[in-house]
């Protein structure tokens, strides 16, 4: 019998073809909306192989349904979607898609910050609701990318790719990380901050750190108070890092200047999410590493993945 494989979205064909011979592939049939729970609970009874996207939760009832799984292999760099305690207890081997998505990441979270200080989406929604009377002098004004202050939370593979870019806008960079990155400080005169200075002193704030249990509410009420009152905090990494609640009274209190979300605490966001009814927060659905060609080398990296394991070989990427 050959290995069975379960993908849950619907990739492109060309994506999984070279597994089509040699395995027994099934995927779940829609490329846009979340497999459902049951159907999940079901496919994963006889699967060799998960192939699984961020959005899906791959806790402890998915691994006791999986009584055969050997690889699971996550569509992302990030992987708090996955119960690795378990996995690790149980041998099933885990692997993510790293450094393929790192430069598309970093443009993302550039194009979100020059979005948000410069108010481009309110901008070009005033234009097409036919707004715009004639040239005014100050309408839409933002604040200025270009010689500010950059803190980024999380200086890893994206955030050093972002720091990079800041360095081409001349701007100054502070970052904070539980490791110092003496090299790139040396390279590139990035400074090592503690968090409260990097509040205090950044212009924008950019996090970049994983989702896990020290880094979950890490922005919550009292280091939003510490920021500047022009501050502008954008986060591409994980939703549960900010406290959407505090952030939605700091935007409207005026307690920090304006907010780029790529990721929120529930995805996708709730039409009814409080933070949607600001005009001074930029929003995006979650596509940090959305291009056709770090999207199509991820699932390139996923598939050797899968392949590797069932061949008995060490994959690259391994988590656990
Ligand atoms: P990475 O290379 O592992 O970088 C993460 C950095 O965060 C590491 O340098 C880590 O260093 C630091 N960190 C961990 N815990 C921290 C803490 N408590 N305080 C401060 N820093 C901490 O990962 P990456 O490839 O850059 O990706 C980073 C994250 O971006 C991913 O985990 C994912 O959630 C997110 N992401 C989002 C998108 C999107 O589409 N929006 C796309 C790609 C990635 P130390 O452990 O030394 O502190
Ligand atoms: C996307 O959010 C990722 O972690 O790759």
């Amino acid at each position: 019998m050959k290995p069975v494989i379960y993908i849950t979205r619907k990739l492109p064909e060309e994506a999984i073809e070279p597994l089509l011979e040699k395995y027994t592939v099934r995927m779940w049939e829609s490329a846009s909306e979340s497999v459902p729970r049951d159907v999940l609970l079901k496919e994963v009874v006889d699967a060799d192989a998960l192939w699984s996207v961020l959005a899906d939760r791959i806790d402890e009832e998915v691994f006791e349904a999986a009584t055969k799984l050997k690889v699971v292999s996550n569509l992302a760099v990030g992987f708090n979607n996955i119960d690795i305690d378990v996995a690790k207890e149980k041998g099933i081997i885990v692997t993510n898609t790293p450094d393929v998505l790192t430069e598309t990441t970093a443009d993302l979270a550039f194009a979100l910050i020059l979005a948000t200080a410069r108010r481009i989406t309110e901008a070009e929604n005033e234009l097409r609701k036919g707004n715009w009377k004639s040239w005014s002098v100050m309408d839409f004004t933002g604040m200025d990318v270009g010689g500010s202050t950059l803190g980024i939370i999380g200086m890893g593979r994206i955030g050093e790719a972002a720091a990079r870019r800041a360095k081409g806008f001349n701007m100054r960079v502070l970052y904070q990380n539980r490791t110092r990155k003496v090299e790139a400080e040396e390279e590139h005169g990035f400074e090592y901050a503690e968090l409260d200075t990097l509040l205090k002193e950044s212009d924008i704030i950019l996090i970049f750190a994983p989702l896990t249990p020290e880094t979950e509410n890490m922005i919550g009420e009292n280091e939003l108070a510490k920021m500047k009152k022009t501050a502008i905090l954008v986060n591409v990494a994980r939703g549960g890092i900010v406290n959407e609640e505090a952030l939605y009274h700091a935007l409207k209190n005026g307690t920090i200047w304006a907010a780029g979300l790529d990721v929120f605490e529930v995805e996708p966001v709730p039409m009814d999410n409080p933070l949607l009814t600001l005009p001074n927060v930029t929003v995006l659905p979650h596509i940090g590493s959305a291009s056709i060609r770090t999207r199509h080398a991820m699932m390139k990296m996923n598939l050797q993945a899968i392949i590797d394991v069932l061949e008995g070989k060490e994959p690259e990427n391994r988590v656990v």
